[in-house]
């Protein structure tokens, strides 16, 4: 008996079955999202064993609560405040789960939340596990965002972007920023995209506008994209970090991140403080082979080009594939319209760059 036999069969129909793949290790990466290529760097591993190996256990077996909380935990949450400019922040299982942790929690009865129309689909879930108002405004269009403040009779407003947006590439809007100053509101900047990968000190969006963090900035980001690791972390002003601890069940009813992920991440955001300088200057290389063959400029390392077709996206990925390199074919509903998107990441030669491009304006044309 398949209980699911009709639905599975519109999905094949329209182009939107999904299947996981395993794809062949050996094929060029340009697919995912590990932008610094340090999913590559074993001396990163090594180092996040000897760390995690010096203490007796090596889970953390419980929620943060009980007693899962652990000094890996809290020495990243340390480093990530001092790198980033933040008084608090704690450390969670993964991004989806932090989105619904600040968008289930912070968001109360009486409340307005105003959502960039092509915010994550975690956080577009959870609003609907709060009692506030959920309001959405044109993607990255700070105009009508105002125009939705200035309507607001809300108690307290939060306003959820992201720094870089994962499916467009673009990046946020500064008029954004100075909007959640100017209304008073609260600003969650889901940074899964852009930390690492753009600002001074590749700490994300405010490093990349040089902004100073104020009380009503929230910044989430994942350790599972340019850190080379699994899980995340947010990080706001202090009472926001305990009203969390206090609220958020992603926080209280699960087991506290993997400690192996955390010291990962940690020792992730050394390398890139350590090594920004050169990281910035493959990053600024990558982007100009990109603009120089494929005439698109990008902020980051996303490279989305509109396709059209959910059946199309999929045959230019197997076509690629057979020329050894693997990029994302991304269809409904992820994206309004089917795109290939290429990730111009660290750590691939540059020969290979210039090529998959070619092979793809070949492709398109
Ligand atoms: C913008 C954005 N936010 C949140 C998430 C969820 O993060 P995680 O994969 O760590 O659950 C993702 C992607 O996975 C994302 O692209």
């Amino acid at each position: 008996m398949n209980y699911y036999e009709k639905e599975l069969a519109a999905l094949k129909r329209s182009g939107r079955y999904r299947q996981r793949r395993l794809f062949d290790e050996n094929l060029i990466d340009l697919a995912s999202n590990d932008y610094l290529g340090l999913s590559h760097k074993k001396e990163l591993i090594d180092e996040a064993y000897k760390r995690v190996s010096s203490y007796q256990s090596h889970a953390s077996k419980a929620s943060m609560l009980v007693n899962g909380y652990h000094p890996i935990h809290a020495s990243f949450e340390k480093a990530l405040c001092e790198a980033n400019g933040f008084e608090d922040g704690i450390v969670l299982g993964s991004g989806f789960s932090a989105n619904v942790a600040m968008i289930e929690t912070l968001l109360r009865k009486g409340d307005e939340l105003f959502m960039d129309e092509k915010y994550h689909a975690s956080g577009v879930m959870a609003t609907k596990l709060n009692d506030a108002k959920t309001t959405y405004f044109k993607h990255n269009d700070a105009n009508e965002l105002e125009t939705q403040l200035k309507a607001s009779t809300a108690k307290r407003k939060v306003i959820a972007v992201e720094g870089i947006y994962s499916m467009d590439a673009d990046v946020l809007n500064i008029d954004i920023i100075h909007l959640a100053d100017k209304y008073d509101a609260l600003l969650i900047l889901d940074e899964a995209h852009s930390s690492g990968v753009i600002g001074n000190k590749l700490m994300g969006i405010l490093d990349y506008y040089n902004l100073p963090v104020k009380d009503n900035y929230i910044k989430m980001g994942t350790l599972g994209k340019a850190y080379g690791s699994f899980g995340a972390y947010i990080l706001a002003s202090s009472h926001i970090i305990e009203y969390l601890i206090n609220r958020a069940k992603p926080i209280i009813y699960a087991t506290a991140p993997s400690l192996f992920d955390t010291a990962l991440g940690h020792v992730s955001l050394e390398y890139i403080l350590k090594n920004s300088e050169s990281l910035k200057k493959e990053i600024k290389e990558n982007q100009h082979i990109i603009k120089e063959v494929l005439g698109i400029e990008i902020k980051g390392l996303i490279v989305p080009m509109k396709i059209g077709n959910n059946k199309k996206v999929m045959q230019i990925q197997e076509k690629v594939m057979n020329e050894n390199y693997l990029i994302g074919a991304i269809r409904q509903p992820t994206v309004d319209t089917a795109i290939i998107r290429l990730i111009a990441r660290l750590g691939v030669d540059k020969k290979d760059l210039h090529t998959v491009c070619n092979l793809i304006q070949g492709f398109l044309r």
